[in-house]
């Protein structure tokens, strides 16, 4: 499982040279996010300065990490690329597909069992390919990369949208799709938009029921889902060098929930604790060499608004607990709000379960907090009202908090721990009578909390806070619980209240685990094999998709004009999907079928232009294909946000739909689209999204001289015999518009191996 130093130590040697000479082209001093990117240039050290928010720029990460439901599909396609061995170090965690139920020992047993195809191939192509593999049980991705291998000032992907967790140990580590994890693995530089810069200056410092999620929180509730999008969000004051390392992964991780391309927190004490903590010593050494460099310049912190886009200030000993939700997690409430607002709006006040850990939080400190609720209950004779698990965030973690004490305090509690796992977060929780659909009210100290997200339950409305707050809640058992100011009844029927939690940064006797999980790779993988069955329902092994055809794309139908909402899991639903992720066919199945169609509200059902009948979005699609249509589908705002899934972008793809054409993208998938060969395309008028008509059909025009920041128009051409030409901008530029072409970008970096 070895970070590999000689790497970091390459990365480090270059970096004061490649910040001055990039100083220098800037001409001005550089924050942070400025220094990581501006050394990670593929192009060497910079000889010019980059447009923040305009210019794509090239560059060379230093690690990429892949989870099993994304992996599945990235290996598909790096086994297209033709080459031996990855070109960076590389790992594959095994997190996603283990399923929630009874409990650690018997879901990870069902889980091997019922998955073990997939394992089989994950593991034979690590082993063939060079890359690390951590086997299921061994962890959550994240927590797993932040305790092995992130480092102060690198630069990593990750086919994760909350890959940015990396951020709080210094680390610019962004969520992308398998495609741009397959270009990176392959050797080939990566692709990004410089972003635009978000600095958050915290002052004071937290305490009592406060923790670093309610930064988030609150950073959510400020910027809102789209508010991120487009920048990195940079940390800095000595608000951020009071937080634990961890806290700042919290923070980061959830960034995603606002957009952002990544955040970062600069390299401090706490970093160098967590380093030394998790054995690291040797990177902690390193990075004290050249620790002015692994934060931003004086100057840039000292007048922020002269440097920063946008500058937003938070007073950590001013900040509340916050809940947030249902629904969305930019619904911020501070917690002395939170109970008025759940009266108001009629949710659901008795809370059914409370869950704690997962990627976002599940540190030792965070179990530690949790735990010293927990004991208080114990002690004080109050047993949790509500049901409550707890998913720990990897093995070591897990060992250690059971080693001292902690697991078993909870389970004094009433809860029950689950695997080492994303479980209930990725909608992997076999809840029962979540069938029925009740409308109930849930909280978890997870990151996200779409419809559905958890159970699949669409009444169920998921609420998002700090574990600690979490747990005390599930004590209560009722979300218009404060305890900060309410007590409780006990089992002698006296009235008690909560003090607030405590816990510590790091374990006072260190971590430590037996099996961690990792498996090493082979040095030598040629006489590998990997095998896929052909007769697989789980695995496909894929197919070029068709080049551009050189002509414009007439007579394509409407598909679905999507309403509000349209997240990736809206057109890629995770759930019991998750097991199709390497087989193309099969989960096109899922294709949109969350999203709400504009003409009739309802979700799944759309008319077909071929027989006038309405049916399920992918049955509609597959007959479009099997008669040679193409179609469009047409959404709203943010299109795509949430996940960096590639498949929601190649099932559209697969099934031959040939535009996508919103009023505006989530980065992450936009850059999918581009990636499979898809036109993503946006109103150049957003009004225009009201002239499209149920039956329309489409041409687009002037593909015969797409070039970057030239609109192309498409003409729709009404069933009453009218007709609507609109125009349509687009965001590629040269290299992406060959993308396109060639019928995706793997297509055309085969041939550049
Ligand atoms: Fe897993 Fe949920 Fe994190 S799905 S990676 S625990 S956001």
């Amino acid at each position: 499982m070895a970070f590999d130093i000689e790497m970091i130590k390459a990365v480090y040697s270059k970096f004061p040279s490649r910040i001055e000479t990039a100083r220098k082209a800037v001409g001005r001093p550089l924050s942070l996010t400025e220094k990581i990117l501006y050394s990670h240039l593929s192009e060497g050290a910079a000889s010019k300065a980059y447009e923040r928010g305009v210019s794509y720029v090239d560059f060379r990460p230093d690690r990429v990490a892949m989870q099993d439901a994304t992996a599945q599909m990235a290996l598909l396609q790096f086994m297209q690329a033709g080459r031996d061995q990855v070109a960076v170090p590389s790992t594959v965690h095994c997190d996603h597909l283990i399923q929630a139920e009874v409990g650690a020992i018997a879901d990870l047993d069902k889980a091997k069992d019922k998955n073990r195809e997939v394992y089989d191939f994950l593991s034979s192509v690590s082993n063939k390919y060079g890359i690390g593999f951590w086997k299921p049980g061994a962890g959550i991705i994240h927590q797993v990369v932040l305790e092995n291998y992130a480092f102060p000032g690198g630069l990593m992907i990750g086919t994760d949208s909350h890959t940015p967790n990396a951020g709080g140990l210094g680390m610019i580590a962004i969520g992308v799709g398998g495609a741009d994890a397959c270009d990176v693995m392959a050797g080939l530089p990566w692709e990004l938009k410089f972003p635009k810069l978000i600095g958050v200056r915290l002052t004071g410092k937290l305490s009592g029921w406060t923790s670093a999620k309610d930064v988030i929180l609150k950073v959510a509730g400020i910027l809102t889902v789209k508010g991120g999008t487009g920048a990195i969000v940079e940390y800095f004051g000595e608000g951020a060098r009071s937080l634990s390392a961890t806290g700042k992964g919290t923070i980061c991780n959830m960034g995603a929930e606002i957009g952002a391309t990544t955040s970062v927190f600069g390299y401090d004490e706490k970093s160098e604790a967590y380093l030394r903590g998790t054995e690291r010593s040797e990177i902690a050494d390193l990075a004290n060499e050249i620790k002015e460099h692994l934060m931003g310049d004086p100057e840039v912190y000292a007048q922020p608004e002269k440097y920063f886009d946008q500058v937003i200030d938070i007073n950590l000993s001013e900040l509340e607990p916050h809940i947030n939700g249902p629904f969305t997690p930019d619904l911020a409430w501070p917690l002395s709000k939170f109970a008025a607002a759940v009266r108001e709006n009629g949710w659901p006040a008795k809370l059914e379960v409370g869950l704690i850990g997962s990627c976002t939080n599940s540190s030792y400190e965070d179990i530690s907090r949790a735990a010293s609720l927990a004991k208080q209950a114990v002690d004080k004779k109050l047993i949790a009202k509500s049901e409550y698990t707890i998913t720990p965030g990897s093995e070591l973690v897990r060992f250690t908090v059971d080693r001292d004490g902690f697991l078993d305090i909870f389970e004094q509690m009433g809860g029950v721990v689950l695997a080492n796992a994303c479980g209930p977060c990725i909608g992997q929780w076999a809840r029962h009578g979540a069938d029925k659909q009740e409308k109930n009210s849930i909280i978890t100290s997870f990151n996200r909390n779409f419809a559905k997200r958890a159970d699949g339950n669409p009444n169920t409305h998921a609420f998002v806070a700090s574990p600690e707050i979490v747990t005390a809640l599930a004590i209560a058992g009722d979300l218009t619980f404060n305890p900060m100011t309410d007590s409780l009844i006990n089992e002698d029927g006296e009235s008690v209240k909560l003090e607030g939690p405590s816990g510590l940064e790091l374990p006072s006797l260190g971590f430590e685990v037996r099996d961690a999980g990792y498996q090493a790779p082979a040095t030598e993988g040629s006489q590998i094999q990997v095998i896929v069955d052909p007769k697989s329902e789980r695995l496909q092994l894929l197919a070029p998709f068709m080049p551009w055809e050189g002509i414009d794309l007439k007579g394509l139908k409407l598909l679905i004009k999507a309403k509000g909402k349209c997240t990736t899991d809206h057109i890629s639903m995770a759930g019991p999907w998750l097991r199709f992720r390497g087989h193309l066919d099969n989960i096109s199945n899922n294709m949109l079928i969350g999203a709400v169609n504009a003409f009739t509200d309802q979700t799944n059902k759309v008319k077909n232009q071929l027989t006038g009948e309405y049916g399920e979005v992918p049955a509609v699609q597959r007959q479009y294909k099997q008669h040679g249509i193409g179609s469009i589908v047409v959404g709203d705002e943010n299109y795509g946000e949430g996940s960096s899934r590639e498949h929601a972008a190649m099932e559209p793809r697969f099934l031959g739909v040939r535009a996508i054409l919103v009023k505006s993208f989530a980065r992450i998938h936009e850059t999918n689209l581009k990636k499979q060969g898809m036109l993503a395309l946006t109103f150049a008028n957003p009004s225009d999204y009201d002239l499209i008509k149920e039956d329309d059909s489409i041409d687009i025009v002037g593909l015969d001289s797409f070039a970057p920041g030239k609109p192309l128009s498409m003409n729709f051409f009404h069933s009453d015999g009218s007709m609507d030409k609109i125009i349509v901008n687009h965001t590629y530029n040269e290299g992406q518009i060959e993308w396109f072409k060639a019928g995706s970008a793997l297509n055309l970096s085969k041939e550049q191996v």
